[in-house]
């Protein structure tokens, strides 16, 4: 049987023009490109790369994939027999792929890159699903075309040669070939293609899964944005049999006589068009990544490809092309310069990410809240939303939709949302609100809460609301992702880079970035000024205190050995510190794989109950808050059952501690702000459970970092 092999997955490549380097060098970069990305999927990973000069038109294109996390191939490749390391070469395009599959089971022959046929002579790398791939299978398979993987891309691969085969005689360019390609293609993608018939050559594009290249040059770069070419439609598949490419109608604007859009056409002003080094020396590196840091290290200026972009590159020269333009595209890609620290994606002296995330806790809700909160003014700015804040406030519902993590923040913060707003708030799972086709009127604003800014089902629910009118509000972590890119205005949560496929800093900050958004809206009201102090108060505190219960990391240990062996782990809470069972008891399945749930303690008598006994461990979280007797209630019943609760409670709560098999005791602070001191130790508690029970805790088996796929 055929499966369709939906794929998430990081696609790293890399063109080396005129920078001399050893193929050992160029794999070196391939490889740490993708130990980069590794978190976005680990279970097979390969590489493609190819050898020419620029005097010679000679051209292999050799694949080497492997099962397994990246080390594993790296392995491969270091072992490969037929492999000249030392041979420098002029000019260089190397591909390479980090897989994470859905269906089927992960095999090398399913591994990226995919080929057109056996002498590679065009090469892939996919990240997203091909939806329609059944159709245009059946196309290439009358076509007398042989498949030989199970997946969706090879289709890409297979209609590329195919339409090579059909338009050769006409001098197609490389990209043009790629440009018809993607007209058939229903589903989401980010590719990068090579082929031995465009020695030197990459093209690149991208429909809903994310893709930026990073430009490297010791010269001056011709300007620090390209403009886009334009090409007008296209012919259908079924009528490029035996055709041209100007057959096809393949235009660029703006010189439209030069209608094939070369580089370095007479006709073009290749200032305007390309971009490249000027000057004599025009060596240059380009590197296409699935997100930046796998390209950091190598240079901060970034180009953030759009979706149905195709970037070329061509002797050196990069240029990024569209079919057709609309009336709101803009007409250039800037050239950013990235803010990212090297160190910030390196683990430092931690034994993951995971961990230096929890870590980094104390600095990352410093940045979220630096230049945001003035704590003697007493006053909240979010730069990022202040103009559309009328609108805001005027608003009919308040909804946050979001998935996984990035929801349970938004669960964390509705009741304080609905103090402070006096909206109805609306919290939703993405995936759910898209499957009622919940209605959504204009004058609602949409709140889209998102880590990476690229869940398929978080952006698909944004472009449903934007579709209806709403305003449409990004928190995301990632600058220049897709939600970042669609939302009408937003916050960035500044939690830096988070690696670790458990999120942990970005809930932290995403929960103060919502709570800062409450206290922007209740400005003005007089009757809310008190409680806007003590929760600013609350918020300078908030450092020092996540300081204090890291110190805790020890004891948590202990405890984690007490527990790692158990089948099932229950957290219960209610009121503020719900979402810290949601979030404890997520972190606990994604990284122990040990059974848990994250139960409201007013529903125990509705049924969890039942699941208690003096084997089970439960983690009660109790503070001093309104619903501190309700929660007491609960630990009444669980402790009638026999149950051993270990508590998440207050520092200075003796009395609540006395009812305890065992505790853990965080500061206290305002209420609403609570949450943020209850999950570190449950993070904590599934992190030191993970490494007892021998599991990778930054690569959590059958999970990735970026979910791109519905
Ligand atoms: O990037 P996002 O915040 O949109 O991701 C949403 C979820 O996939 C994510 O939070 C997931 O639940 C985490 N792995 C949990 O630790």
């Amino acid at each position: 049987m055929v499966m369709k092999m939906k794929t998430l997955c990081g696609i790293f490549a890399y063109l080396n023009y005129l920078v001399p380097s050893t193929r050992r060098e160029i794999l070196d970069i391939l490889i740490n490109g993708l130990k980069r990305l590794e978190y976005r999927g680990y279970d097979s990973a390969g590489v493609a790369f190819e050898g020419s000069n620029v005097d010679s038109k000679e051209c292999f294109i050799k694949v080497i994939r492997q099962i397994g996390k990246v080390n594993m191939l790296e392995e491969a490749v270091r072992t490969a027999q037929d492999v000249n390391f030392e041979k420098p070469y002029n000019v260089h395009v190397g591909i390479a792929h980090t897989r994470w599959a859905t269906h089927g089971e992960p095999s090398t022959r399913n591994s990226h890159p995919q080929r057109s046929d056996p002498d590679n002579e065009f090469v892939i790398v996919h990240n997203g699903i091909i939806t329609n791939y059944k159709d245009i299978k059946s196309f290439l398979e009358n076509k007398g075309m042989k498949f030989e993987s199970e997946t969706d891309t090879e289709v890409i691969v297979k209609l590329v040669k195919h339409l090579w085969e059909t338009h050769k005689t006409s001098k197609i360019t490389f990209r043009e070939l790629v440009e018809v390609a993607i007209q058939q293609l229903e589903g989401a993608f980010a590719l990068a293609m090579t082929s031995t018939h465009f020695p030197g050559e990459i093209v690149t594009t991208r429909r809903g899964s994310p893709l930026l290249i990073g430009v490297k040059s010791r010269a001056k770069l011709t300007t620090d944005h390209i403009p886009i070419l334009y090409s007008k439609g296209f012919k259908d598949l079924t009528s490029t049999e035996g055709g041209s490419a100007r057959a096809c109608g393949y235009e660029d604007q703006p010189n439209e006589s030069d209608h094939r859009g070369f580089v370095g056409s007479a006709h073009r002003n290749e200032d305007q068009t390309e971009f490249h080094p000027v000057g004599p020396n025009k060596e240059v590196e380009y590197f296409f990544a699935s997100d930046a840091s796998a390209i950091i290290e190598h240079t901060n200026q970034v180009i953030f490809m759009e979706d149905d972009d195709v970037a070329a590159v061509q002797n050196g020269s990069l240029s990024i092309h569209r079919i057709s333009r609309s009336i709101d595209d803009s007409t250039v890609r800037e050239v950013i310069t990235l803010k990212m620290e090297i160190q910030e994606i390196m683990k430092g002296s931690f034994s993951s990410f995971m961990q230096k995330e929890i870590f980094e806790q104390p600095e990352s809700v410093v940045n979220t809240m630096r230049g945001r909160v003035s704590f003697d003014a007493e006053h909240v700015v979010l730069g990022g939303i202040k103009d559309y804040m009328s609108e805001i406030r005027r608003c009919r519902r308040l909804l946050f939709i979001a998935c996984g993590t990035s929801f349970h923040s938004a669960v964390a913060t509705r009741q304080l949302l609905e103090e402070l707003t006096e909206l109805p708030v609306m919290v939703e799972l993405a995936s759910d609100f898209l499957d009622r086709s919940t209605p959504v009127f204009r004058d609602d604003v949409c709140f889209f809460i998102s880590q990476s800014g690229e869940t398929a089902d978080t952006l698909l629910a944004l472009r449903y609301c934007k579709q209806r009118g709403a305003l449409i509000v990004g928190i995301t972590n990632v600058v220049g992702s897709s939600i970042c890119r669609e939302s009408h205005c937003g916050v960035h949560i500044n939690a830096g880079p988070e690696i670790g496929v458990a999120s942990t800093k970005a809930y932290t900050s995403q929960f103060i970035s919502l709570v800062m958004f409450g206290l922007m809206m209740c400005e003005d009201r007089i009757s809310m000024q008190q409680r806007r102090k003590e929760i600013i108060q609350g918020l300078k505190k908030l450092p020092d205190q996540i300081k204090d219960v890291l110190k805790m990391d020890e004891q948590i240990h202990n405890l984690a050995q007490e527990l790692y062996q158990q089948k099932s782990l229950l957290v219960m809470g209610r009121g503020y510190n719900y979402a810290t069972c949601l979030e404890g008891a997520l972190k606990i399945k994604e990284l122990t794989y040990m059974h848990s749930e994250g139960i409201l303690a007013g529903e125990l008598k509705h049924g969890p109950l039942a699941l208690v006994d003096r084997a089970m461990p439960v983690i009660m979280v109790v503070t001093r808050d309104k619903v501190f007797s309700k929660c007491m209630n609960a630990l009444q019943q669980v402790k009638a059952r026999h149950g051993r609760p270990i508590l998440i409670c207050n520092r200075t709560d003796m009395e609540t501690q006395k009812h305890a098999y065992k505790f853990l005791d965080v500061p206290h602070n305002v209420d609403c702000l609570q949450g943020i001191l209850t999950v570190i130790p449950m993070q904590l508690l599934s992190f030191h459970i993970a490494v007892l029970r021998g599991y990778d805790v930054d690569c959590p088996r059958n999970l990735a970092k970026s979910v791109t796929v519905e």
